[in-house]
């Protein structure tokens, strides 16, 4: 690939699964319905020492930090740099932009997903492979975006891919029946997660967390339910409430009638004193439900919690009778095998697990929790106790569950949430140093193979009040710019990115793939 970088194009032999070790185990699709040695108290000593996060980072430091980058203007590539930026696209994706042009006339903005690239326009990708995406016009591409999260093993595992393929050949992918691997996979995260005892499959981490939201209101007949503000727990009607920005509320609640919302509630994330006066409030009217939170703060910890939060929100839940509800979507499995509550040593009462549960094959959405609590998720037709009712034709397929099983298999055998985050401290450290080299304003930081770059800061304006929402939406805008504008930099030199602002690290990420990394990051940052 001819990329923007001075440096050369990382070679192949940095990459990826290839460059794996082989799995000792042969995958069969058939599994036997061994018990996994699983069962709970047979295997506590695992969740210790299994975490991925290495330190967590000085968060009133980061604060600080962050509060220097919106007060100061923005420092974006430079003007005379970004024609050159975007004739790189013109020269070297011209198959890319074809078909984005055929997928705007049959695909609404040509392009579904919402992390993805799509300034000046989006790619078109052929090949992923480990630590690499290659486009249809042959460049080869660094890839920190990694399907959003879910592939921790590096993108097409050879290991889950051969499982996968055997079990194809044996009953396809779906039967709607029960299969070992549904069984398998619930075992292995009951296993690693302290507060998982049961585990119940979905189709997507939206519908799981729709689904223990539809439960904790079960068990504790109750209604409210108070979010951390700017958190994502997927575009549900109740949930698209105060989305990655705090106290924003409904302003994304287009199309989402006001009743849906009506119980949904937003405390400013850090703020114990905050959510126990709602929680005081709500005792008054009927009680709360349950406190859902993403564990390492709003948007996978773009506002990152203070160390102590999660076990403050706990002690507030137990004072106030409501459901702790842990969205571990992003850090299940990539904060370490037993998620960011082994890491916090704090025990939700319902987890929700979406995208690494399946290594990154489709379906990945799942509800865990205590069995007292779970047991109001019990399916199929004979049933006829008091439910909540979730369900789904192709959720707990034999497919996902293969996927997801043999993907965990290799996680704990490789110690890729360790290994990840490794790479995500090397990563970190070096775009700091290229930060304070070049006197940029930019802050990076990283929790385990979460790696954060603020380079705009849009996602930290402080919209704590209507009057501050209103009085900012002008800098907001320039600001998203500026960000995609960093994204597409990111791109001509060869990196793909968590809509330029964040950066997965996973298994495949050797000190070469991050180190060319690196070279490439400096190239761009000379750029401002
Ligand atoms: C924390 C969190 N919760 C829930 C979701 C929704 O999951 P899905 O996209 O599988 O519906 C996401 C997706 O990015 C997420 O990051």
């Amino acid at each position: 690939m001819s990329s923007l970088a001075s440096s050369p194009p990382s070679s192949s032999s940095a990459s990826s699964s290839s460059s794996l070790p082989p799995s000792p185990t042969s995958p069969s699709a058939s599994p036997s319905l061994a018990t996994d040695g699983s069962a709970k108290n047979a295997a506590e000593s695992d969740h210790a020492t299994l975490s991925a996060v290495p330190a967590w980072p000085d968060t009133h430091a980061l604060y600080e930090r962050f509060a220097a980058l919106v007060n100061q203007p923005m420092r974006p590539i430079r003007p005379d740099a970004m024609p050159k930026v975007l004739r790189w696209f013109d020269e070297h994706c011209a198959g890319s932009k074809r078909l984005a042009e055929r997928a705007a006339t049959v695909i609404p903005g040509g392009v579904q997903h919402n992390l993805a690239f799509n300034h000046p326009f989006p790619l078109a990708i052929a090949q992923a492979r480990g630590a690499h995406l290659t486009d249809v016009d042959g460049n080869r591409y660094i890839d920190f975006l990694q399907a959003g999260g879910p592939t921790l093993l590096g993108s097409n595992p050879p290991a889950v891919r051969e499982a996968v393929q055997a079990l194809l050949e044996d009953c396809g992918p779906v039967t709607g029946l029960l299969h070992a691997y549904e069984v398998q996979l619930a075992e292995r995260v009951c296993r690693h997660m302290p507060g998982v005892e049961m585990l119940r499959m979905l189709g997507s981490g939206t519908e799981a967390v729709m689904g223990a939201v539809r439960l904790a209101r079960t068990f504790t007949r109750r209604q409210r339910v108070i979010k951390i503000g700017g958190a994502y727990h997927g575009w549900s009607d109740q949930l698209v409430y105060g989305m990655r920005l705090p106290k924003t509320g409904r302003m994304e609640a287009t199309g989402i009638p006001r009743g849906a919302t009506a119980h949904t509630q937003e405390c400013l994330p850090n703020d114990p004193e905050a959510l126990r006066r709602l929680l005081r409030w709500n005792r008054l009217r009927g009680g709360t439900a349950a406190v859902l939170l993403e564990p390492f703060g709003p948007e996978s910890g773009t506002r990152p919690v203070h160390r102590e939060f999660n076990a403050q929100v706990r002690a507030l839940c137990d004072e106030f009778g409501a459901l702790l509800i842990f969205d571990e979507v992003v850090t299940g499995f990539r904060a370490g095998l037993g998620g960011a509550q082994a890491y916090f040593g704090v025990t939700p009462d319902l987890t929700v697990l979406g995208k690494c549960l399946t290594g990154g094959y489709p379906m990945a959405g799942a509800i865990g929790g205590k069995r007292e609590i779970m047991m109001s998720l019990v399916g199929g037709i004979g049933t006829t106790s008091r439910r909540a009712f979730v369900g789904g034709t192709l959720s707990a397929n034999p497919l996902s569950c293969v996927a997801g099983y043999h993907a965990l298999l290799e996680a704990e055998r490789t110690n890729a949430p360790g290994v990840a985050a490794r790479a995500g401290e090397r990563l970190r450290r070096g775009l700091e140093e290229i930060i304070g080299r070049r006197g940029l304003p930019y802050v990076a930081y990283n929790i385990g193979s979460i790696v954060h770059l603020q380079t705009s800061g849009v996602l930290l304006l402080d919209t704590s009040s209507l009057w501050k929402l209103f009085r900012l939406k002008d800098e907001a805008r320039r600001r998203k710019h500026m960000m995609e504008e960093m994204g597409a930099a990111f791109t001509a030199h060869g990196l793909i990115s968590v809509a330029g602002s964040r950066l997965y690290t996973s298994l495949a990420d050797t000190d070469e793939v991050i180190d060319d990394a690196l070279n490439r990051f400096d190239d761009v940052m000379a750029l401002t």
